[in-house]
């Protein structure tokens, strides 16, 4: 599990403040959900044979039923969907989250136990135009944190007909080379075939490669909307693959499937995001035939894809408006000053030590403030501070009162 010490969560925080700008740019409105669920809810959502619920739920027992800690935060938001009715009171709903999410993964580089996603999903619109909006919005998003070269990956499972025939195209077709297989493949070919195709043993991926496309068994509907979403997808200038082998972990999905990849550094865990639509998850869990659309990021990824210049920006613009340098004798007044800037709006720290000056200097440079103000029996006197920009060294000297107006002017 990652901690974020004060660098890097003034970036996230920045990112979580992007992601809040440009969600409700599309229409979309915040929800918080409880870090955990009742386990029947994953195994019911996420399918019993996938990797999240066999190996990487962290379940416990609270003494009545069983809990587990979100793996993700798609299954929670249609749970709260349902149990507050929200389908009687809005024909189309459009909700945006960020938290932590567990899995009992094995960690590497990008890869945690808790890791942050920031996420959408669309209830009540079938597409296939707000699929692609939705793409986009991932995508428009990821620019606005200045990440450059990213790869857009689509493809469609199309609906429950061709699932159900594509399901036995494919045990035709694994069955003989069964032997071949690894041990959970092997298990998974009766029970779940479609999660042999995203293995990542290497013998599997070798057979999974001659396997029959899913594209060949899209009906009718299913591949006008999967048109649809690519004539929306150009319209919108997103530059997309339709990569047909795309098939995600999750049991969830139905038709448009999407991901986008980083441009690199992340090795295998360069997925930076990940949706596609659950058209039929909602009515499974007891809901009205609702579909449904959605995407999930993961925060720790998309921080390593931004690069130290981009975090470097966030911090700065975290950083204290100002640092007060004071005289000993004049610390009471100082903190007095401090107090009613702060009030003002202005950030601003002071050493209360009663050090030397050349050692409050030091601090304030390494604060990384702005300013330091310089407050000296001279100051107090005229009623004044030495405002010194720390980057450049220039000095300039303002009254008190006006030293708010001034601070803030110079962000
Ligand atoms: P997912 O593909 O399981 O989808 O996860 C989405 C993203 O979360 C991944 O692409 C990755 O960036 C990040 N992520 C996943 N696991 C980890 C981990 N162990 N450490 C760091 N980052 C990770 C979902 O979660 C779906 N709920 C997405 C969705 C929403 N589909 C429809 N609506």
């Amino acid at each position: 599990m990652h901690d974020f010490l004060p660098k890097e969560a003034a970036a996230l925080v920045q990112l979580e403040r992007t992601f809040r700008e440009v969600t409700s740019r599309y229409g979309f409105a915040e929800v918080r959900t409880p870090l955990v669920e009742h386990t029947e809810l994953f195994l019911r959502s996420i399918g019993e044979v996938t990797d999240i619920v066999e190996k990487e739920m962290y379940t416990f027992d609270d003494g009545k039923k069983s809990l587990t800690l979100r793996p993700e935060g798609t299954a929670s938001c249609v749970r709260a969907y349902l149990q507050h009715s929200v389908h009687g009171k809005e024909s189309v709903s459009k909700w945006a989250y960020l938290g932590p999410m567990y899995r009992r993964e094995r960690p590497a580089k990008g890869r945690y136990r808790q890791f942050f996603q920031v996420g959408c999903e669309v209830y009540g619109d079938e597409g296939p135009v707000v699929d692609a909006e939705v793409i986009e919005l991932a995508v428009r998003f990821i620019e606005a944190l200045g990440i450059t070269g990213v790869r857009v990956l689509i493809n469609s499972l199309g609906g429950e007909e061709t699932r159900a025939a594509y399901r036995d195209a494919l045990v035709d077709y694994l069955t003989p080379q069964k032997d071949k297989l690894s041990e959970d493949s092997q298990r998974r070919l009766t029970l779940n075939p479609l999660r042999v195709l995203d293995s990542k043993a290497p013998q599997d991926q070798e057979i999974a490669a001659g396997a029959p496309q899913l594209s060949s068994f899209l009906t009718e509907e299913d591949t006008a909307h999967f048109k649809g979403v690519q004539t929306a997808l150009s319209a919108l200038n997103v530059e997309f693959e339709v990569e047909y082998r795309l098939v995600r972990g999750l049991d969830y999905y139905t038709r448009t499937l999407f991901e986008v990849k980083g441009p690199g550094d992340l090795g295998n865990q360069d997925t930076l995001c990940g949706g596609g639509r659950y058209d039929r998850m909602i009515e499974e869990l007891g809901g009205p035939k609702t579909p449904a659309i959605g995407f999930a990021m993961g925060v720790e990824r998309l921080l390593i894809s931004m690069g130290d210049a981009q975090k470097e920006k966030h911090a700065k613009e975290a950083a204290l408006d100002a640092f007060l340098v004071v005289g000993s004798e004049l610390e009471t007044q100082a903190i007095s000053i401090a107090s009613q800037l702060r009030s003002a709006g202005v950030s601003v720290d002071l050493d209360g030590r009663g050090r030397s000056f050349k050692s409050q200097f030091r601090r304030a440079d390494k604060s990384g403030a702005r300013h330091a103000l310089v407050f000296g029996s001279d100051e107090a006197e005229a009623g004044v501070m030495q405002v010194k920009h720390l980057e450049s060294g220039k000095q300039s000297q303002v009254p008190i009162s006006e030293l708010a107006d001034a601070l803030i002017a110079a962000r």
